[in-house]
């Protein structure tokens, strides 16, 4: 479904992804892992339209997407969750949400979407006059793939899910993630955590310095001595 070849990414002058390939099948979790600065977040970024690429490609259903600006990927079925939650604090929960369907205009599939999203995340209906800002760091990060799912992706992008997600919550918020790809959601999900990733992931990729160094399925990577000890940290 998702096709990200040989992408070379770069600020300025400075290279930060030097050729990286990944894919994402249709109704599978990928995860992406690495050590700070590999570049997972700048891929991801490039996926969904934030950073342009040098050279390579990146396809959705066979077709070339890295020439689209953001905006027009996402009712193509790309919704990224960004590193940081990146949420409007001094805006209600509520209005949070309604501004993941920015590029949506029936009102009535919004609501049925809004509906939805509260099905998940059921504690949001009793919160949704509240300040986001004002949400624990797990519920900001619940909010924010809450909003995420609000333009009705067919892939998640998942920036560090669990970060800054006190440890109680944490098994949530990957519980969650796989609810949601059973619902038929593809998911592309960058993670420090790789242990949790892999647990949940089909397949996964290895980043390190802006190079992939390792890619398999997720359990074939956890069972390698070698990925566990040179990239994994475990
Ligand atoms: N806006 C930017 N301007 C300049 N350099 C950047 C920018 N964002 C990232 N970089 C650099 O690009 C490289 C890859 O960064 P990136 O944020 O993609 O790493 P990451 O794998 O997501 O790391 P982390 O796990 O810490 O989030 C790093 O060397 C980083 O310093
Ligand atoms: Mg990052």
């Amino acid at each position: 479904m998702l096709q990200v070849r040989d992408v070379r990414i770069s600020y300025g002058r400075v290279p930060a992804v030097h050729g990286v390939s990944l894919s994402v099948a249709a109704g599978t979790i990928a995860a992406v892992v690495g050590a700070n600065g590999a570049g997972k977040s700048t891929v991801l970024r490039a996926v969904s339209g934030l950073n342009r690429i040098d050279s390579g490609s990146i396809e959705l259903d066979g077709k070339p997407i890295h020439d689209l600006p953001a905006h027009r990927r996402v009712p193509l079925g790309l919704s990224l969750v960004p590193e940081g939650r990146h949420l409007f604090p001094r805006l209600t929960v509520r209005r949070n949400l309604e501004l993941g369907a920015f590029t949506r205009r029936d009102a009535r599939e919004i609501r049925q979407s809004l509906e939805m999203v509260l099905e998940t995340f059921p504690f949001l209906k009793d919160r949704q006059e509240q300040q986001a800002g004002t949400l624990s760091g797990g519920e900001q990060q619940m909010l924010a793939i809450g909003r995420g799912l609000m333009s009705r992706p067919r892939i998640l992008l998942l920036d560090e899910p669990s970060w800054g997600v006190a440890p109680m919550l944490v098994a949530r918020i990957f519980e969650t993630i796989l609810a949601i790809n059973r619902t038929g959601v593809a998911v592309l999900l960058v993670e420090q955590n790789v242990q949790r990733a892999l647990s949940i992931a089909h397949r996964a990729t290895v980043i390190q310095t802006g190079r992939v160094v390792a890619e398999g399925s997720a359990a074939e990577l956890l069972g390698s001595d070698l990925v566990r000890k040179a990239y994994l940290g475990l």
